[in-house]
């Protein structure tokens, strides 16, 4: 496995730089004034990150790439795990809501599956959204991909001629601001990219993009994440407004260890729902509908091109 895998991750990284990287982060925690766990227990979960792939991608990564978000929304109960950690990732952490949400991706986008239709994915990662629908009934479908990851691409690629849906593919490795794409998508599906971004003025500027590849009519999905409830050590609301996620108090603690102290993501830029809205019309776009999960959590904004 670690071989493939080498190749889906592309970071030429070697153990040392697995080491050396976990000497500082131990570093850090053991400098830390406040940790959501006990530092043995930190350092513990530290160690084990480094056991399995998908943790020292973490380790190494400010997120997931194309190939590890196809690889957590793919995992089914059951499936082989390198380690215990990684079957705690991937089926009590916070990742089995993004899982959640994909399927109610792949849901709204149904029923644009239809004759000649030109469905777009930006950022495709690996195109799972668009390659997992159901073509056989359609004639003249044109699916779109778009990745500024060249290796992402290719996976799709890869991912596409493995379904039997390569002719109707096609995909270029480029920018989400920088569309060549004009009136042409009857829909833009987008996930995973605008938390990445902190200016909001970039942001209308990604959704006037996507609003220019639509063409009038046309229907935009696009996850957003607002702001989260208050974190653990705060005096009130803890484990309150989580409790739509879905997921336990202790489990919630430990996703927080790694994703905070140990990982310090910092790539989640929050959206609430009157902001998007505001910057989907500023883009053109107006939102029909809010999807939410069955507790009212995990966002996809669906709008339509207005003109
Ligand atoms: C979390 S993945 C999501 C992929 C896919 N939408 C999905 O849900 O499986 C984020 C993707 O955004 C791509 N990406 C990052 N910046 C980009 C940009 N400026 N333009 C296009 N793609 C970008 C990354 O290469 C990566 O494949």
């Amino acid at each position: 496995m670690d071989t493939a895998l080498s190749h889906h991750t592309r970071s030429a990284v070697t153990p040392d730089d697995t080491a050396r990287l976990a000497a500082r982060i131990e570093q850090r925690l053991r400098a830390a004034d406040r940790l959501l766990l006990p530092l043995d227990e930190e350092l513990q979960l530290l160690s084990e990150l480094q056991e399995f792939d998908l943790g020292r991608f973490l380790l190494h990564n400010e997120g997931l790439n194309g190939y590890w978000t196809s690889y957590v929304f793919g995992h089914q109960p059951g499936d082989p795990v390198a380690t215990e950690l990684e079957r705690w990732m991937l089926t009590r952490s916070l990742l089995p809501g993004i899982r959640e949400r994909f399927g109610r991706f792949k849901a709204a986008i149904a029923p644009s599956v239809t004759d000649g239709a030109v469905l777009a994915s930006v950022p495709c990662g690996l195109m799972d959204d668009l390659l997992q629908q159901d073509y056989r009934d359609t004639t003249g479908v044109r699916l779109i991909g778009v990745d500024i990851d060249p290796e992402s691409v290719d996976l799709a690629r890869e991912n596409a001629a493995e379904r039997g849906l390569a002719e109707l593919c096609e995909f270029h490795v480029g920018d989400a601001w920088r569309l060549d794409l004009d009136a042409e998508a009857d829909l833009l599906t987008s996930n995973g990219l605008n938390m990445y971004e902190s200016d909001p003025e970039r942001l209308v500027e990604l959704y006037r993009n996507f609003a220019r590849a639509l063409r009038p009519g046309g229907r935009l999905l696009v996850s957003f994440i607002p702001a989260p409830p208050a974190p653990p050590w705060a005096e009130a609301g803890w484990p309150g407004g989580w409790a739509k996620y879905g997921i336990q108090d202790a489990d919630l603690l430990r996703d927080m260890a790694i994703f905070g102290d140990i990982l310090q993501a910092k790539y989640l830029n929050f959206t609430g729902e009157q902001e998007i809205r505001s910057q989907l019309s500023r883009a053109g776009l107006v939102v029909t509908d809010i999807s939410r999960n069955a507790r009212g959590a995990l966002p996809i904004a669906i709008a339509v091109r207005s003109n």
